[in-house]
């Protein structure tokens, strides 16, 4: 009776597997199905897509069990040995994925399944002619080839953290700004008149339109300059473009915007390189110099300072909401308008009106950064969350659950220092801790100072918001009120 069970179930996740590959096949006959026909086990099926990475193809198959066949540990990204005693050709064996049927695995299951499949293989095939044709351009979505989004694909602040613990100091006095505050860049003295100040960012598409997302990520790159108080001098680019995936006219797009970019904050992009990747990747690692008794840190800040915010928070979740296809034409422009203004005239502003303190706002979100401040400025701030500029309906979109990863894990990264008072609604503690990118500036100066700051701004149609205060340094580092 047992045995008959056993054997009914084999039947059927052999019926199954049958079903998956038949299915597969009728729309890519190409592909290889692997093992021994008769002795192979009965519920997985290994097949190899020519040309197509396994793990690009298993980070959109969302919905279907699968895990990458190319190697042992599906984090290694070598062929594995099994695969090559089988004698699969390299062009198929990078595309291997083996699939699990179970013994409750319906037909509906199997089918919607290869739906899915079909799908995702169709669209990440190489079909080589796409370099030929121009007018493909217009179709392409950037943000449909990405898993992560910009900024909000950074690592964890934790993750983060304990590797650099364990990195060693370097000991060298010409360091001016190093790792220990997480500032925005480097800076290196070269004599008593001058420092280098160096930082590089790069991300993933965060916009559909390739020449928006290389301005974007060309203003992101130029930001970490400015909130130093720097003046950029040159840059070169990193480049991870999917030649297989995208014609390469979408690569010379995201040049164009980020060379116009750094054109209009007199620099140039004097080289840089390339890689041939699954997910296009771009960004700037910029070098500028500084007097270096004029730097501003993120550790200056005093108390009975003001808080100063120059662009409004919530690109993390409106470009969350962009992927999924939920924003309007005026939304997305009002959206990149935001994050390609670069963040040179709040620059300029808080050199102006003798600013203590500054930080960009990027991929650990308003608290996040400001976290980084009051530790290292051994302060802590205030917050009116009702001074705190929103942009469009990030507010919204976040109440409906459109949150980016990123902004999930900033929340409970700042909720060990962060205090807010009980009327601070949830949505509102992501939209605080929201990953931003090419956010503005974070100011702290003398309230004196304020309307110097603010009245400089306005010369250049720029506005900003008092968003809160530095207090002397108490148990939290921030206190969010309203
Ligand atoms: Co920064
Ligand atoms: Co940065
Ligand atoms: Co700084």
């Amino acid at each position: 009776m047992v045995l008959e069970n056993l054997d009914n179930y084999t039947n059927h996740m052999a019926a199954m597997r049958e079903r998956l590959e038949m299915g597969i096949k009728s729309t890519f006959p190409w592909i290889k199905v692997n093992g021994h026909p008769e002795t192979r086990l009965p519920n997985t099926s290994s097949i190899s897509f020519r040309g197509v990475e396994a793990n690009t193809i298993i980070s959109e198959c969302t919905s279907v069990a699968v895990s990458a066949g190319a190697a042992c540990h599906a984090d290694r990204v070598d062929v594995s040995a099994v695969l090559q005693a089988m004698h699969i050709p390299l062009e198929y064996a990078m595309g291997t994925i083996r699939f699990s049927v179970g013994r409750y695995t319906s037909s509906e299951d199997i089918d919607q399944a290869v739906d899915v499949i079909r799908a995702v293989v169709k669209r990440l095939q190489p079909t080589f002619d796409k370099q030929d044709s121009p007018s493909n351009n217009d179709k392409v979505r950037l943000t449909q080839f990405t898993h992560g989004l910009g900024c909000a694909c950074k690592l964890q602040p934790d993750l983060l953290e304990q590797v650099l613990m364990k990195i060693p100091r370097p000991d060298d006095e010409r360091i001016l700004v190093g790792v220990e505050n997480s500032d925005d860049a480097a800076v290196f003295r070269i004599n008593e008149n001058t420092a280098l100040v160096q930082t590089v960012d790069f991300f993933t598409p965060i916009v559909d339109d390739p020449y928006q997302f290389g301005a974007i990520s060309a203003a992101n790159s130029l930001s970490d300059i400015y909130a130093m108080g720097a003046v950029p001098l040159f840059a070169l680019s990193i480049v991870a473009f999917p030649s297989s995936r995208l014609p390469i006219s979408v690569m010379h797009e995201i040049m164009r915007g980020a060379y116009d970019k750094a054109a209009e904050a007199g620099i140039a992009i004097i080289g840089g390189h390339s890689v041939d990747d699954t997910e296009p990747k771009f960004g700037l690692a910029v070098t500028g110099t500084i007097h270096p008794d004029r730097i501003i840190t993120n550790a200056g800040a005093c108390s009975g300072d003001i808080l100063l915010l120059t662009k409004p928070i919530g690109t993390g979740i409106l470009t969350t909401a962009l992927k999924q296809g939920l924003l309007n034409n005026a939304e997305i422009e009002s959206l990149v308008r935001s994050m390609s203004t670069l963040n040179r005239d709040a620059s300029a502003a808080m050199l102006i009106a003798g600013a203590h303190a500054c930080t960009d706002v990027t991929g650990f979100g308003l608290l996040g950064h400001l976290l980084s401040m009051m530790k290292a400025s051994n302060t802590s701030a205030n917050i009116n969350v009702d001074a705190v500029p929103v942009l469009g309906r990030a507010y919204e979109l976040a109440t409906g659950g459109i949150l980016p990863g990123g902004t999930k894990n900033n929340l409970s990264f700042t909720s060990k220092q962060t205090s807010y008072s009980n009327n601070i609604p949830l949505t509102m503690k992501y939209l605080l801790n929201d990953a931003q990118t090419s956010g503005g500036l974070l100011i702290s100066l003398p309230e004196e100072n304020k309307m110097p700051f603010i009245n400089e701004l306005a010369k250049h149609d720029q506005v900003a918001a008092v968003i809160g205060s530095v207090l002397p340094r108490q148990e939290n580092l921030i206190m969010v009120g309203s």
